[in-house]
């Protein structure tokens, strides 16, 4: 295929995310972008806020925002952030946006004419005093199973429990505190999932093969569970408005559809915003009919999000029998985790990206949220193993190396690759290892097994240390020039080398060699093997060291850290 189609989960709009948010979704799938783009292949990379539901209003009410003002400045800054880790989005955009209006409404009434929506009456929570439902998280009370006082509608933080609003004892508004609480009916649309199971699971059953175990199970887990009709409306303001005829739904004007049935239509929607922004042609990218057969379509997200991707998503897109592109590969990530607890937006427990991006530079978060991506099983983040990985990988193996030949050519080849002598045993070894390990570098890289690529990558960077080590050319300027000057070439090609291997991971550190060694952009990947990637750089090319590349983390920066993200010592 020579087209990639990428989404990575939307991230909520309520507030900046965590590390855990980033290393689940967005970094891997920028990542796997950059690697696709340097393969020459046409690379679309999607995302957006998730701008719905009641966090969102929460969130802005808690921020003594509009939730409108709220989502503009959340969606800014959220972007920005993004740009400031280098995820290389070929466009952000926001579920509240026009395009995504205009998809969710087609949806709903493309399934409604297929007769898989359905009014039906619920029973909901009403405030009197509010004059209004009050959905999953603006409703508190006692928890029927533990006797807990602040449980959530949707679920009690203290024994876990999913909930039904109308399950608290003694419930009350989040809005206003009031108890003069009611239970009354309210109608809603239903998706009847039930009456497209079968389509589902064959579906899956023909896609399963190329998911990963975790995906796999998690999709067969809930289609073996049955599926159930689902509420895709909701009592709230803030969303997309449910229409009939060109106009507001009659008995529907107070309501507005449900979080988890437009999220994903977004992925359809950035890519329109996309288009109109750029003048793309997004059929292209998502109508089978239009051409998007002939490309694989990559989905990242938590594993807490891969029901509604296997099962709920595909619902509304087969349900449509619409020619939609549905998804080829779906890569799913465990926790991270903070220590032994769990990274908290809500109660701010974790490294936040914008934190992070404050004290250090964002390859270094990077290179640790991917060398110990959360893939075969939650993972935890410590300082500790965060320094090991900042200082032994990147500092002591590829900054070292970078470093010390780039300064050796500098002061005793006046800065350019030089010319002379023939590659000997030591150089013919290097290219066959090098050979070796860029294929398998390239086979996880294709298979997005993340920490195992970013292990293939490292052996990469210590073939150049050994090298450097056995030829010496330390001693061998002494004696043989033309030596020292082969072992010179060898190892500058080298660092260009590296600067193309790891710009998928280190994204950042590869501009600072390309700009200290003058290569050409874009990079691209080796695809004709070590001995050709090592005669880029010809000799009387000029080459500076680049300023040192990574600075080494110290144990006093670290036990600071720790206090001030309340990291160690925590249970
Ligand atoms: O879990 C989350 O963070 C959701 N906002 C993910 C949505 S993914 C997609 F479907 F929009
Ligand atoms: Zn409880």
């Amino acid at each position: 295929m020579t087209r990639v189609l990428i989404t990575s989960a939307l991230p909520y709009i309520n507030g900046i995310k965590h590390l855990g948010n980033l290393a689940g979704s967005m970094l891997p799938a920028d990542v796997f972008a950059r690697f696709q783009r340097a393969q020459g292949r046409e690379v679309l990379y999607i995302c957006a806020t998730d701008e719905h539901g009641t966090p969102a209003e929460l969130a802005a009410t808690a921020a003594g925002q509009d939730v409108r003002t709220y989502c503009d400045e959340q969606h800014r800054l959220q972007h920005d952030i993004g740009r400031a880790f280098g995820l290389s989005f070929d466009w952000f955009g926001r579920s509240s946006s026009p395009p995504n209006h205009r998809l969710t409404q087609h949806f709903a009434e493309v399934l409604e004419s297929k007769g898989l929506i359905e009014e039906r009456t619920d029973k909901m929570v009403y405030s009197v005093d509010d004059r209004r439902f009050l959905p999953d998280r603006y409703v508190e009370g006692t928890c029927p199973h533990c006797a807990f006082e602040k449980a959530r509608g949707d679920q009690c933080d203290n024994c876990g429990n999913l909930l039904d609003p109308t399950d608290l004892i003694n419930p009350y508004s989040v809005i206003s505190g009031s108890r003069n609480i009611e239970v009354r009916d309210t109608r809603h649309l239903y998706l009847l999932q039930t009456q497209v199971e079968d389509r589902i699971r064959t579906w899956v059953d023909a896609n399963a093969a190329n998911w990963p175990q975790l995906t796999r199970s998690i999709a067969y887990k809930h289609l073996d569970e049955g599926l159930i009709d689902r509420g895709i409306t909701r009592d709230l303001a803030w969303g997309i408005p449910v229409m009939k005829d060109g106009g507001p739904r009659p008995g529907f004007e107070d309501k507005v559809f449900y979080v988890w049935f437009d999220a994903p239509i977004e992925y359809i929607g950035a890519t329109v915003e996309w288009a109109e922004a750029t003048g793309g042609n997004w059929e292209r990218w998502w109508r089978t009919d239009q051409g998007a057969n002939d490309l694989e379509y990559v989905q990242f997200m938590g594993k807490d999000n891969v029901a509604f991707h296997t099962v709920s998503f595909p619902a509304t897109i087969l349900g449509s029998e619409e020619p939609w592109k549905t998804v080829d590969r779906l890569k799913a990530f465990n926790w991270l985790n903070w220590y032994g607890g769990k990274f908290s937006t809500s109660e701010r427990r974790g490294v936040f990206m914008d934190a992070a991006i404050e004290i250090l530079p964002p390859d270094l978060w990077r290179w640790y949220l991917t060398a110990n991506a959360p893939e075969g099983s939650d993972t935890a983040f410590t300082w500790e193993q965060f320094q090991s990985a900042v200082n032994r990988d990147l500092a002591d193996v590829l900054g070292n190396f970078v470093n010390r030949i780039a300064k050796f050519a500098e002061s005793k080849f006046g800065g350019l690759v030089p010319d002379g002598g023939e590659a000997g045993p030591l150089e013919i070894k290097l290219i066959s290892d090098l050979d070796a390990g860029i294929a398998d570098l390239t086979a996880q890289m294709d298979a997005i097994e993340v920490r195992k690529s970013a292990q293939a990558l490292r052996a990469l960077w210590v073939l150049g240390n050994e090298y450097l080590q056995a030829a010496a050319p330390w001693t061998a300027i002494k004696t043989d020039p033309d030596r020292a000057a082969v072992i010179v070439r060898t190892a500058l090609n080298l660092v260009a080398l590296y600067a193309r291997l790891s710009a998928p991971f280190i994204p950042f550190a590869a501009e600072r060699i390309v700009a200290a060694f003058g290569l050409e952009e874009p990079l691209h990947w080796p695809r004709n093997g070590a001995a050709e990637a090592l005669s880029t750089l010809g000799a009387g090319r000029t080459i500076s060291a680049p300023e040192v590349l990574f600075r080494k983390i110290e144990d006093e920066q670290l036990a600071a850290w720790a206090e001030q993200f309340g990291g160690s010592g925590q249970a």
